[in-house]
């Protein structure tokens, strides 16, 4: 029930502090370590190749996924899109495990793939948020998502929930094969989530922001590099499908190859910056389209910020950005979303889960 809450996706965007607690607590072991059952750890690391395929929303958080998986547990990982891979696939390699991330866990394009990749007779497991469903129940493991039911048809709670997941992973797997991390996980979870609620309390100012840039436009680009690149495409989509505003998320290097000719005298632009080492680069690439006329929203990390940004959230580590960047780029949406009279919680054209290919 959304209770006093005027839409779903605004209940669902405010549990993702609680949503990450709950995923600290679900893999826990009894010695208070990240724990991960043993069949997954081996089917993880007897793997040569991982090869993670979702859609929309889901296939975002895999993109982070393989940060994570190639960073921390150094293996080689590839993301791709179902409804691709199954007519396009790409060559394997011998020993691949295919991850399928789903919320619903009944996306039939990921479906599709899992039914051929066990006819090829290579193993699979399932992120999921719902137990018992067809992807859980026809991988060979599953790992849960402890989101709890989402009903908005634009996924918010399970794309940070699948992250976390995928994050923990990671982690487990990686110490089970002698790598330690160099930040302890489970804290900066905690301080993840303590930034979520630290910007869910803060709606004003990104009631403000949506109000500002994206009341009348026809169309926004979301611009990041790195880690960021990864969710200025959720940004969009998100955006996309509930405000009906074109959008698209571009890596900031990438402008210059064609994008940068759309950008006209009022094109709202938004940039994320989280990362160190792309942090000039990107506001580079703010400057660029602001000479060109794109009216410039920065929402960049404390430690990383410049006099005018539009929004500093909180720092965290810079691997796990997304979780906290991408919350931002959701009020926005919701504004945005409202202050066009759009049907939020269900869209035209979309359905909450997707069972045709
Ligand atoms: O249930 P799934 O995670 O498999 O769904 C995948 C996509 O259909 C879903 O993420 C979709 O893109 C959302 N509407 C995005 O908000």
């Amino acid at each position: 029930e959304k209770g006093t809450y005027p839409h779903y996706m605004l209940k669902e965007i405010d549990e993702q502090p609680l949503v990450m607690r709950k995923i600290i607590q679900a893999y826990q072991n009894e010695t208070g370590e990240l724990a991960i059952e043993d069949s997954i750890l081996e089917a993880v690391n007897a793997a040569d190749r991982i090869y993670i395929v979702a859609c929309g929303t889901s296939y975002h958080a895999g993109l982070v996924g393989k940060e994570f998986l190639e960073k921390t547990a150094k293996i080689p990982t590839e993301v791709h899109v179902a409804s691709e891979f199954v007519y396009n696939m790409p060559l394997l390699s011998e020993k691949p495990l295919f991850i399928f991330i789903s919320q619903s866990g009944e996306t039939a394009d990921s479906r599709a793939v899992l039914v051929h990749i066990k006819g090829l007779g290579h193993p699979a497991l399932t992120l999921t948020n719902v137990a018992g469903s067809t992807l859980s129940r026809e991988a060979n493991h599953t790992l849960l998502l402890h989101a709890g039911p989402e009903i908005a048809v634009a996924s918010t709670k399970a794309y940070t929930a699948q992250i976390a997941v995928l994050a923990i992973l990671a982690a487990v797997a990686g110490k089970a094969k002698g790598l330690e991390m160099s930040f302890d996980l489970i804290q900066e979870l905690g301080i993840a989530a303590n930034a979520m609620e630290a910007m869910t309390d803060d709606k004003e100012a990104f009631e403000q922001i949506a109000r500002e840039y994206l009341s009348v436009t026809r169309n926004a680009f979301f611009i990041g590099r790195s880690m960021d690149y990864h969710v200025v495409q959720e940004a969009a989509l998100k955006l996309k499908e509930i405000s009906y505003i074109q959008a698209e998320g571009f890596a900031g290097g990438e402008l210059k190859h064609g994008t940068i000719a759309l950008i006209e005298d009022g094109t709202p632009v938004v940039a994320i910056s989280t990362q160190e080492n792309v942090n000039l680069s990107i506001r580079g690439n703010v400057k660029e389209v602001a000479a060109r006329g794109a009216y410039t929203c920065i929402i960049s990390m404390k430690g990383l910020e410049e006099e005018g940004d539009s929004y500093v959230i909180p720092h965290v580590n810079e691997l796990l950005s997304p979780l906290v960047s991408v919350v931002p780029t959701q009020l926005i949406a919701y504004y945005a979303a409202l202050h066009r009279d759009c049907d939020v919680d269900k869209p035209r054209n979309l359905a909450k889960s997707v069972t045709v290919e």
